[in-house]
C-alpha cells in the first residue's frame, strides 16, 4: 500500500461525537467482521471426509490472518443431520462426526486467545425428530410433551393446508399413525416446528442458551426464527399462498413478545449480540425486531439483496435500489447485516459476479470491495476469500442437499423438466456454496483425506489457498487489505451512505463520510469498461486500494474494476 494511503489510515478518529444518529453508537458487533464458517466443509482433521472442530482448530491462525473479528458457525449439535445440523437431536452436545465438548471448548479458547468472537447457530424454530422431546411428545396424545410441537388430530379431519419448504409433497402436515394425528414441518419431515406458544418450550431454549452463553460464546444466530410464532388454530390460508408464504409464516402472532422475553432473560445478561434469520415483510417488521428501544435483537438480516441474481443475470439497478433502500430506511435507528452469500446460497461470484476465468478473480475481489466498504455488519462466506466457484454438478447423484433432492423427487412426481431442474440447481443449489474449502492442489483440495462428503470443485489445482498465499494480489490477500480497511477506518462503519450515479446500469459509485472524513467506492458490475458520471474531482482523491493493482483507471472503470479513494 502507498505511504500516503497508510498515513491517511492512522489519521482517521477511532471515537464519534454525540451529534450522530442513534446507529453510529459504538457496539463491537457494529464493528465486528463476521466470517461464516460451515465446519462440514471446512477442514477434515480424521479423514472421515467430514469437516470438524478440530480441522477448524487446525486453521485457526488462517482465520486470524484474514483479519476477521468474529465467526458464525453453522450448528454443531448432535443431529442425524437430515439437513446438516440444522435438525438438532441434543442441543447441548456435539455432532458426532465434529468431535467433543472438549475440541469445542479449545476451539473457543483458540478463537478467544486470538481475539475473535464466536457466535453460534440457534435452531430452535424446529428440532429434530430424533430429539428426546419429540420422541416423547409422538409417543401418546397425553404425553407431558405433546404441546412441545403442534399436533393435528385426524378425527378433526385433514388440517389446512400448510406449504413446507423441503418436503417431497410440499405438504408442511405429515401423518403419523401412532397417535392418529399429524404433526407440523416447515422444513423436512425430519424438522418437526416446535410450539412456541407454550411457554415451558420457550422457557426449554432461553436455558440451553444460557448454557451455550455461560460457556463464553458471544452472540447466537436465530435459525429461521421469524416463522416461531403460529396461529394455533391454524385458520386456511388463501389458495396459492405458498407464492409468497413469508407473508403468512413471518413475524405472527407474538413473536415480538417472545422475542422480548428472551431478551430479557438471556440476551441483556451477557455481552452477547443477536441476529435473526430473516426480517420479516418490510421495513417496520426489520426495525422492530432491532430498533434499540424495543430490547428484541441487534441486527437485521434480510433476504431482498440475495434474492436479486436469477439464472438469466439481473440489473445493477436493481441492485442498487434495493441496497439504496435498505440503507435509507435504517440510516437512523436500526442496525443491518450485509452478505451476498451464506450457506444457503450459490458462490457469492458465480451468481453477482463473473467466474469465467478472465473475471472471475477481478469480480470476486469487486463483490468483496461492496461488502467490506458498506454500512451495516459484513458477513462474509468461507472460501468467498479464494473466489471459489459453483461446482455446477450436472448429476443429482452428486448432490446431497436434503432441499434439492426432495424437491428433484417432487418434479418427478409431477413430471416436471427434470433437466431443466439440473440446470436452475447447477446455478442457485446449496450445495454449490458447500464444497469443500480449498487450501491447496493436492488430494481432495487438502481438505481431507478420505472421501468427502460431497465432491470438491474440480478447479481446486488452480484456485486453492496455498497458491493465493503466496500472489499479493489475489483474492485472499486482497480480501485481507479490505479487511485492515474498514478496521481502520469507523467511516466504513458507521459513516453515512451516498449512492452517486444513480442511473448508470453498469457502476455502482457511492461515498461513505463520518465526521468530515469521506471515501468514495467505486465498483463496475460488469464485463465491460464503463464510464462512472460524478462530479468528484479524481485527482484530488487518494486511492487506498484497487483491485487490479495496477493503479486506478479514472473515470472509466475496467472491467469489474473496484477502486476504494479518500477524498479530501
Ligand atoms: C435456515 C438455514 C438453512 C436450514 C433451514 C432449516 O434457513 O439457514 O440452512 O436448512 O433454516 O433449519
Amino acid at each position: 500500500m502507498r505511504i500516503a494511503a497508510m498515513l491517511l489510515l492512522l489519521s482517521l478518529p477511532g471515537s464519534l461525537t454525540h451529534a450522530q444518529p442513534a446507529n453510529a453508537d459504538r457496539k463491537w458487533w457494529k464493528e465486528a467482521i463476521v466470517y461464516q464458517i460451515y465446519p462440514r466443509s471446512f477442514k477434515d482433521s480424521d479423514g472421515d471426509g467430514i469437516g470438524d472442530l478440530k480441522g477448524i482448530i487446525s486453521k485457526l491462525d488462517y482465520i486470524k490472518s484474514l483479519g476477521v473479528t468474529a465467526v458464525w458457525l453453522n450448528p454443531i449439535y448432535s443431529s442425524p443431520n437430515d439437513d446438516n445440523g440444522y435438525d438438532v437431536s441434543d442441543y447441548r452436545n456435539i455432532m458426532k462426526d465434529f468431535g467433543t465438548m472438549e475440541d469445542f471448548d479449545q476451539l473457543l479458547k483458540g478463537l478467544h486467545a486470538r481475539d475473535i468472537r464466536l457466535i453460534m447457530d440457534l435452531v430452535v424454530n424446529h428440532s429434530s425428530d430424533e430429539h428426546e422431546w419429540f420422541r416423547q411428545s409422538r409417543s401418546s396424545r397425553s404425553s407431558p410433551y405433546r404441546n412441545y410441537y403442534h399436533w393435528w388430530n385426524a378425527g378433526n379431519g385433514k388440517p389446512p393446508y400448510r406449504y413446507s419448504l423441503f418436503d417431497v409433497n410440499h405438504d408442511a402436515w405429515c401423518y403419523d399413525s401412532l397417535t392418529d394425528a399429524y404433526y407440523l414441518h416447515y422444513f423436512s419431515r425430519k424438522q418437526p416446528d416446535l410450539n412456541w406458544e407454550n411457554p415451558q418450550v420457550r422457557r426449554e431454549v432461553y436455558d440451553i442458551m444460557r448454557f451455550w452463553a455461560d460457556k463464553g460464546i458471544d452472540g447466537f444466530r436465530l435459525d429461521a426464527f421469524q416463522f416461531v410464532a403460529k396461529d394455533t388454530t391454524f385458520p386456511a390460508f388463501p389458495t396459492g399462498f405458498e407464492k409468497n408464504f413469508t407473508r403468512y409464516y413471518a413475524m405472527q402472532g407474538n413473536l415480538h413478545g417472545y422475542l422480548q422475553e428472551m431478551n430479557k432473560e438471556v440476551l441483556s445478561r451477557y455481552d452477547v449480540m443477536s441476529v435473526a434469520e430473516g426480517a420479516g415483510n418490510n421495513f417496520e417488521d426489520a426495525h422492530n425486531l432491532v430498533d434499540a428501544g424495543r430490547k428484541e435483537l441487534n441486527m437485521a438480516y434480510a433476504f431482498d439483496g440475495v434474492d436479486i441474481p436469477k439464472a438469466n443475470g439481473y440489473s445493477v439497478l436493481h441492485l442498487k435500489e434495493v441496497f439504496s433502500r435498505w440503507d435509507s430506511a435504517f440510516a437512523q435507528d436500526g442496525w443491518l447485516s450485509i452478505f451476498l452469500a451464506n450457506h444457503d446460497q450459490a458462490r457469492m461470484v458465480s451468481r453477482f459476479g463473473n467466474d469465467k476465468p478472465p473475471y472471475r478473480a477481478l469480480s470476486s475481489k469487486m463483490l468483496s470491495t461492496f461488502i467490506l466498504t458498506m454500512r451495516g455488519t459484513p458477513y462474509y462466506y468461507n472460501g468467498d476469500e479464494l473466489g471459489m466457484t459453483n461446482a455446477g454438478f450436472s448429476k443429482i447423484e452428486d448432490y446431497r442437499d436434503v432441499q434439492t433432492l426432495n424437491e428433484y423427487r417432487h418434479k418427478k412426481t409431477s413430471g416436471d423438466s427434470l433437466e431443466q431442474f439440473i440446470k436452475t440447481a447447477q446455478f442457485s443449489a446449496r450445495d454449490n456454496g458447500r464444497t469443500p474449502f480449498q487450501w491447496d492442489a493436492g488430494g481432495q483440495a487438502g481438505f481431507t483425506t478420505g472421501t468427502p462428503w460431497v465432491k470438491v470443485n474440480p478447479n481446486y489445482t488452480t484456485i486453492n489457498a496455498a497458491i493465493q498465499e503466496k500472489e499479493p494480489n489475489s483474492c485472499l490477500n486482497f480480501f485481507r487489505q479490505l479487511v485492515q480497511l474498514r478496521k481502520n477506518n469507523p467511516v466504513l462503519v458507521y459513516g453515512s451512505y451516498r449512492l452517486l450515479d444513480k442511473d448508470n446500469p453498469y457502476v455502482y459509485a457511492y461515498t461513505r463520510t463520518l465526521e468530515g472524513k469521506k471515501m468514495l467506492i467505486l465498483l463496475n458490475f460488469t464485463a465491460q469498461a464503463s464510464t462512472v458520471h460524478t462530479d468528484i474531482a479524481l485527482g484530488k482523491a487518494t486511492m487506498l486500494l484497487d483491485n487490479y493493482g495496477t493503479g486506478p483507471g479514472g473515470n472509466v472503470l475496467r472491467p469489474y474494476e473496484a477502486v476504494i479513494y479518500a477524498l479530501p
